[in-house]
Parts: C-alpha cells; structure tokens; sequence
C-alpha cells in the first residue's frame, strides 16, 4: 500500500496556495497513492474560507473519504483568535521592534489582549470545527478519547498489518492562558520572551499519556504495526538546536515529549509521522527503534519534498519525492 505523508499547508485563499495544492496533489496521484496522510496546520488561521480551499481542493483529486484520508489539527488549525490577530512575522519581531517600536508595542498588546481571552471553551469548539470539517474522514475512525478530548485520539486501520493511531497534540491548558504578560514583560528586561514551560503562541504541544496508553492497548490494534500521527515534533534538544535557539524552542516543543517516547518505545508503534517544524526530513527516537518522519517542508522554501512511504510485510521504505 502507497501511503503520501504531508503537512503543514498553512492554506490562504489565494490563486498562489491553489496552484502550489494542486500541483503536490497532482504529484501524489501520479505516485499510485492509495492513502494521504496530513500531519496539522492544515490552515493558517482556520478560517471558514481557508477550509473551504483545501476541502474542495482535495475533493478535485478524490482524497474524501476515511479510506482515502486522514487528518490531524496543527496549532494552526485550533487557535484561530490568537493567529488571526498575527501582522507581524515572528520570526522577524526582534528587526521589527528596533526599526518600529510603536507599532509592535501596539500589535503585540492586540496579540496579549486576543491572548487572555482564550479560553479552554475556544480550543473545543476549534477541535469540534476541524473534526466536522472532516467528519468523512472519521467514518471508520474508532474513538478512544471522550466527548472533552472530541474522540481524540483516534484509531484506524490502513492495511491489513498496519493500523493509525491519530493523536491531538496541541491541547497545553491550563498554562494557556496565564503567560504572555509576563513573557511580554520578561522580553523588555532580559529579551527572551518565553517561559519554560508555556507558549505565548500556542505552539507547545502536549500528549495525554492515559489516553495513549488506551489507544496503544487497544484489541483492535493487537498485532498490527502502528503509526503514529501527531502534530508536534519529537526532536531531541541536540537535533532542535540545528533548527532553533533555545528560547524559541521553548515555545515550539512537545512538554512532555519523554513521557511519549517512553510510551512508544513499549509498543509495537513502528513509524511516527508529524510535522510543526517547516522541513521533510528522517530522523530515529527511543534508541534508534523508532523511526520519525516530518513532512511539513512541502511548501516551504529550500525543501519542497513530500514523503512517499510503501508499507509492506517487510516494514515500510521511504522516498521522499521533490516537487519544485
Ligand atoms: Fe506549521
Ligand atoms: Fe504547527
């Protein structure tokens, strides 16, 4: 079975988005892709019209239902009223306060303001919107969550040896909404603006173990391969520091990053697939028994590639397949 592992499209609305969709899709069709996997941050802001592009853009290339498909959200995907208010870029804020202090100043209280409204309430209701967004593609899911996790995680089968198990990463209450005044305050004495534990952005992520544990234990999944899906990286702090600094890394991380590993190490989890850091790439946890795959370079700059996976009796082969 041909399995296309993608993630974090970031989808706008614009003819630009379109076109780069259409062509990947195109791409995966023209590789025998039975199955398309899509590892969160789907959208960029979540917005009504942003769904709409990518739902109809991927029904233009027959990838509807649960036999087709499977999703994720991304942080993206699930705090809309703290990524509509973004007009700057992150990544440039500290050029962009020196050149324009006023103007961060005020955009950043605006981010602060957006920020402390959140409420837990928001993120389910955000959760609830992907899942119906997507509802086809839960069909043949099975839920182990609860009505307050909206099912997640999720089981579902792929092929005969191989099973998904489809985690929600980005839930990191109650921290979520008690940090950015003092992060925004500790950026203008020290000029880190993170904490050590929380995010101002919503981008940490966190698993729940219990519901793992659950999932990972299931008689459906008993002698099946399993695949892991979540948003979050799990890199090592080595392997994050060739991408970011420490103080970045603090809002883009996995909180309990070891507590997953050491759940997957003890079962018979065989391939992790996720994305959230903008590259494609292969790498190995729990001792080199576990093998991680990103695939969240697709749109961006210097990558390109998608991941092309064959799951056969024999384990899974990987090829990564470059686009421009
Ligand atoms: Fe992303
Ligand atoms: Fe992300």
């Amino acid at each position: 079975m041909k399995i296309a592992h993608i993630s974090d499209l970031h989808a706008d609305t614009t003819l630009s988005f379109q076109n780069r969709f259409r062509n990947l899709l195109q791409s995966i069709r023209d590789h025998h892709v039975e199955h398309l996997i899509i590892t969160g941050d789907l959208t960029d802001k979540a917005t009504h019209d942003e769904y709409d592009t990518v739902i109809r853009i991927l029904n233009e290339y027959d990838f509807t239902s649960g036999k087709d498909l499977s999703v994720i959200p991304g942080n993206h995907d699930l705090f809309p009223s703290v990524y509509q208010t973004f007009t700057f870029r992150l990544s440039t804020l500290r050029e962009e306060f020196r050149s324009d202090p006023i103007r961060i100043t005020k955009e950043l209280y605006r981010v602060m303001r957006a920020y402390r409204k959140f409420t837990p309430d928001e993120y389910r209701h955000a959760l609830s919107e992907f899942l119906t967004r997507f509802q086809q593609t839960f069909d043949t899911a099975i839920a182990i969550g609860t009505s307050e996790t909206e099912g997640f995680p999720y089981i579902k089968h792929l092929h005969d040896d191989y099973a998904a198990v489809c985690i929600e990463s980005n839930y990191v209450s109650p921290h979520i909404n008690t940090v950015l005044p003092y992060a925004l305050l500790k950026y203008f004495i020290t000029k880190d603006m993170y904490s050590v534990t929380d995010s101002p952005i919503c981008s940490n992520g966190w698993v729940d173990t219990d519901l793992l544990k659950r999932a990972l234990a299931h008689p459906e999944v008993k002698d099946k391969k399993l695949i892991v899906l979540l948003h979050h990286y799990v890199y090592t702090s080595e392997q994050e520091r060739r991408y970011m600094n420490p103080s970045f890394a603090r809002t883009m991380s996995l909180v309990n990053r070891e507590a997953l590993i050491d759940e997957l190490s003890q079962s018979n989890a065989k391939l992790l697939l996720h994305g959230h850091w903008h590259v494609t790439e292969e790498y190995t946890v729990c001792d080199g028994n576990l093998r991680a795959l990103n695939g969240a370079g697709v749109f961006f700059k210097n990558d390109g590639k998608w991941n092309l996976l064959t799951l056969g009796s024999d384990g899974v082969k990987r090829e990564e397949i470059t686009l421009f």
